[in-house]
This record gives C-alpha cells, structure tokens and sequence, in this order.
C-alpha cells in the first residue's frame, strides 16, 4: 500500500527526501510555469505558499508581474485541469489560485517519511524535522552568561532559555555548534568579595551553597560600602592584584568560581541545558584589549579623560565609552571586544550570536562596531539576538534572585496545582519529578511564546494552568498521545507502514489537517533558522496539539470494530507523537511519557 510519487523535476534548494511537501510545492509549481510559459519552474516554486482557512498553498499571481489580467492568468492555471497524485482540485478567488493537495497520498507520503526519519533515519538518529542546509559551517554561540555573586534574575533565565533552543536549532540544521557560557566571573565585585569575604565568609557555607552565600557576602560589603568610601578603594585595590596576576588573591577567586560552576551545572541540568564550554570575562588576555586601544587610537578615536581611555563612537550614534579606567584595569567592554578576537582565532566560526538582554544592546552595538573599525573581515559575522523584558518575577516569598529558587518555585506550584485532582494526582508514579519537569515547561512555554522582543509579565497561574496555550497544556497533550501504544496493546505491534492502510484516513477531514500540519514541520524549522524566534515552533506545537485534539471523537481507536482502520488511526497517533516530542526537544524541553 505504500506508494512512491510520479517523479518530478528538481527544483534548487528544495528536498522531498527530508521535507515532502516540497515535492508537492514542486508539483503545483510545474502546473504554473507549463500554463504560463514566461515562469521557470523556480520563480513559480517561490510563489507558492502556505494557504489560509483550510487550503492547502496559495499562489497571489500579481507577484510574478506577467503580462495579462491576473484574471485571465488564473484562468490559464486552472483550464482542463486533471486531478493528480498531488493535486485534488485548483480553484481561484480573483488574483489568488488555490491548491487542495491529494488527500490519500498527501496523508501517506508524510506518515511513511516520518516513520522512515524517525525510526530508520540514514544518520541512525531521529531526523524528522532536520535538514543539512548549515553543513560544513560552525557557529559559536553564547548564552546564559550569569555574573558569579550577583543575582541569577530572569533576563539570564530568557537568554538560557532563547539560546539553548537556538543552539538546538542550528544543530538541527547541521551546523556545528559550539555552546558557551561567558561568565560574568572578573571585575571589581570580585575585589569586594575578596575584601568581605575576611569578615563575613564562611568555607562551610561556601561548600553548601557556593551562589547563595557568595552572593550573601556581596551583599553585605556593598551594605558597608555604602557608608564607608575606603570599603570600594580597598576592592580597587584587590582586583588590581587580581588583574596583576597576584597568586595570593587569585587563589581564593579560583575556588570560588570552580564551585560556583559546578553548582550551576546542576542547575541548568535540570533545565536540561547545557554548554560545551565555561568560559568568563577572567578568560580573556590583555594582549587584543591593549591592541584594540592602539588601534583605535591610530584612528582618531580615543581620547584621555583623567587617565582612563575613552572611545568616541559618536559618528555611529553610539555615544562614548571607556575602555580603560585610570588605574589600568579591564572593563566589560574591553573584555567582549578582546573576547570576541580571541574566540576568532579559536574557531573560525562562520557565525557567531550572542544572546543578551535589549537592555544591552547599545553595548554590543559599541564593540561590534569597534571590531569593524578594526577591519577584521569577519566582524559582520556576529550577531546579536536580544530579547525583552521579564517584569514581576518573584516567589511567593519575595524576590527570587537564584535560578534554584525559580525552578523550585515552579515545581511546588505546580505540585499544589496537581494535588488538586486528587484522583488523578494518585495514580502519578513520581509526582516530584513530574511536577518540576511540567514546572520547567510552563516557564520555558511562557518564554517562548511570544516574539522574543516583547516584554511579559511572569505569571505562575497563567504558565502552570492545564487551559490554555501552556507548557503543561503540551506535556499533556505528548503524554495522551504516547498513552495510546499502552491503551491498545492488542494491534501491537503495529503492521510495518506498507502494510498499514492510511486510505482509510482520508475520509476524515481530521487526518488529513494532522497530516499537512506534520509535513509543514520541517518548514517550522526552517523560518525559526531565519527568524531566530522561538514562538513559531511553540505556535507549531499549539496547533497540531489543537488539531489531535479535535480528533479524538471522530478518530477512535480503542473500541473501533474494522482493526485495519483502528490500526492507521494509531498509527497517526504514533507520528503525531514523535513531530510534537520533536518539536518540545528543540524547544529544550523533555517530553513526558506519564503523567
Ligand atoms: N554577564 C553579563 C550580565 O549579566 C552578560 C554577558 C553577555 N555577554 C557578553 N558577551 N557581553 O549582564
């Protein structure tokens, strides 16, 4: 029962053998260009998209600007029209032809390509959704980047989120990808801890809670510094040793950096993020911030200001900024610039993102800008991928200011929300780790949801609510589907796909939007490489969850009396299954099989 689809010609930059639906875009795309001889099969191919209310592709003719009445035109593509494998019927509305694909191989060819990318994939790994269009490029990309005794707040819980996704993303899209995380571990604050760490550090809280009790130690001698000027001067001070190389200062700064990493790798762990490399503003050398300086320098732009060296980006909108201060010292600027040049020498990456708040974006304007002045060819390589703001992120009891306390707060009120049914609650296995992994989703889905430039406000009710477009809402939605191999154990094992008969699909309405919805995955896929914006995906995963939604009644398995069709039905199920824990895994987040 398996067919293969009439050949067609091949159309650059288009593959049926990871997406099928180009072949039926290269289908409508022939149609137009034999009925109007002026297209190439290409210029056509990009003319036809996605349809809306229930049409399959659309094509606005006036785009191809031919000569002739769009009427007249739409006409032409329509006449003596002979339904296909892959087209059921044209009809048009003034300028716009519309396509309504073959249901019965529409819904087979992309179940049988599912199945084969998923189970029988040539890279022996789930493919469905891939494609190959990075191979051969490298992208560095950093993410995350909290500063080491200061506050874990929600603008690096957006960038750990955002870039983890879009680390998946480019691997997805067969770039290599190399993942860091550039702590904020140098600077004056470390001159501060250092200085208060004498009077108010403990070794053994250190060892308990490395993040909490260094931040509790910042936060005191700030307290004292407000007060007491000599407090800032004596952290000068250190943090001069500390750039000087002073072993007796470093010591201490290295223990405490080394177990405030470990202590965040089990954090993001549980987020289930992770990078390839820690590396931190202490990494960078002095070497490239002091021939930046120079050159800069050589160009006219630097000027003194009580000792400290200041760059004057003015002509490019972008303010001043200081690049050295008086006493010799590196600041955060000189870092990113050196940084980025130093990573270049490294890895040669074809791109290079880094994900940080818009509330920084005039500072990576600046040393972007600063890397062009210093005619490094590869300066427009970088990009910046920002995001907006989080506004009212708290736990019930205050402020959170550690991403432990937020994945904390997201488990128990998600526990509470689960204990509500107590039936169901009941029959959870571990209802601990279900709830933080249903926690970490809500939060995740939250964040994603929206364009990432858009500010939110946090809101534990709205993103923990099973109603709705939420994270829990999706978990649900994957465990249901996965329930279904274990709720129909009698058609187990299921037939190999050749042997399923999907023609008995076709004639719901509800398979075939399932279908079209599953083939359109790996487009998904590709506008979030373009885009960089999470929320298509999670728009994806809303809809085909709506959509299986809206099955359930008409699509029945358990209880169907023709087995071939309860068969297909699972069979659907499983597909559906296996393109939405897709979907979740790029968006980072671990699909449930129980809850
Ligand atoms: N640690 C910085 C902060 O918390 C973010 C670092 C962003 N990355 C960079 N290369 N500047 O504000």
């Amino acid at each position: 029962m398996a067919s293969s689809l009439p050949s067609l010609p091949h159309v650059p930059g288009t593959d049926p053998s990871s997406c099928i639906l180009d072949a039926f875009r290269t289908a409508i795309a022939r149609r137009l260009s034999d009925r109007l001889p002026q297209l190439t099969i290409e210029q056509a191919y990009s003319g036809v998209d996605y349809g809306k209310k229930g049409v399959d592709f659309t094509v606005a003719l006036p785009r191809f600007r031919l000569p002739g009445k769009p009427d007249e035109l739409a006409k032409r593509v329509l006449e003596d029209f002979q339904p296909d494998d892959f087209v059921a019927s044209i009809t048009h509305d003034r300028q716009f032809v519309h396509f309504q694909l073959n249901s019965t191989s529409l819904i087979r060819q992309v179940l049988d390509q599912i199945h084969t990318l998923t189970y029988d994939s040539p890279s022996g790994k789930p493919s469905y959704g891939t494609n190959t269009t990075g191979a051969g490029r490298k992208l560095v990309i950093e993410y995350s980047s909290p500063n080491i005794a200061k506050s874990f707040h929600v603008g690096h819980l957006r960038s750990t989120i955002i870039g983890s996704f879009l680390a998946n993303l480019y691997r997805t899209c067969g770039w290599e990808v190399v993942s860091m995380n550039y702590l904020g571990d140098w600077g004056t604050q470390f001159g501060m801890i250092a200085s208060g760490f004498e009077k108010y550090g403990s070794k053994e809280e250190l060892s308990k809670d490395p993040i909490k009790h260094l931040y509790d130690v910042y936060v005191k001698v700030s307290k004292d510094a407000d007060s007491d000027p000599n407090v800032k001067a004596e952290a000068a001070r250190i943090f001069k040793r500390m750039e000087d190389g002073d072993e007796s200062v470093l010591a201490n700064w290295r223990e405490w950096r080394e177990l405030s990493i470990s202590k965040y790798i089990e954090e993001y762990d549980r987020l289930n993020v992770s990078f390839d490399r820690y590396t931190g503003e202490s990494e960078v050398g002095k070497e490239w911030m002091e021939k930046a300086i120079q050159r800069l320098d050589q160009l006219g732009l630097i000027s003194d200001a009580n000792g400290a060296k200041l760059v004057d980006l003015d002509q490019w909108k972008l303010g001043k900024a200081v690049l050295r201060k008086a006493d010799g010292t590196s600041i955060y600027l000189t870092r990113d610039i050196a940084g980025a040049i130093e990573r270049w020498e490294k890895y040669q990456f074809d791109k290079m993102i880094y994900v940080v708040s818009s509330q920084q974006d005039l500072h990576l304007a600046q040393f972007f800008q600063i890397l062009k002045l210093m005619d490094f060819p590869w300066a427009n390589r970088l990009e910046h991928v920002n995001y907006g703001l989080v506004l009212g992120m708290s736990t019930r009891k205050g402020t959170a200011v550690f991403l432990d306390q937020i994945i904390k707060e997201a488990s128990s009120v998600m526990h509470e929300q689960m204990k509500r049914n107590e039936e169901k609650y009941n029959s959870i296995q571990d209802p601990e780790y279900v709830s933080q992994e249903v926690g970490i989703t809500g939060i995740k889905i939250q964040d994603m949801a929206a364009k990432r430039i858009n500010n939110y406000t946090f809101n534990w009710d709205r993103m923990l609510s099973f109603e709705g477009d939420t994270g829990p809402y999706l978990q649900y939605a994957h465990v249901r589907l996965t329930s279904m191999e274990r709720k129909n154990p009698e058609l187990l094992p299921l037939p190999l796909p050749s042997q399923i008969d999907t023609s008995l699909l076709a004639e719901s309405g509800h398979a075939r939007d399932i279908a079209i919805l599953l083939g359109s995955y790996p487009d998904v896929v590709k506008t979030a490489l373009k885009t960089h914006e999470p929320s298509g995906v999670v728009t994806f995963a809303f809809r085909l969850a709506h959509a299986i939604s809206s099955a359930w009644e008409t699509l029945v398995v358990k209880g169907e009396q023709d087995l071939d069709k309860a068969r297909a039905r699972l069979w659907l199920y499983v597909c559906a299954r296996d393109v939405l824990g897709a979907a979740m895994r790029l968006l980072s987040i671990r699909p449930l099989e129980r809850m």
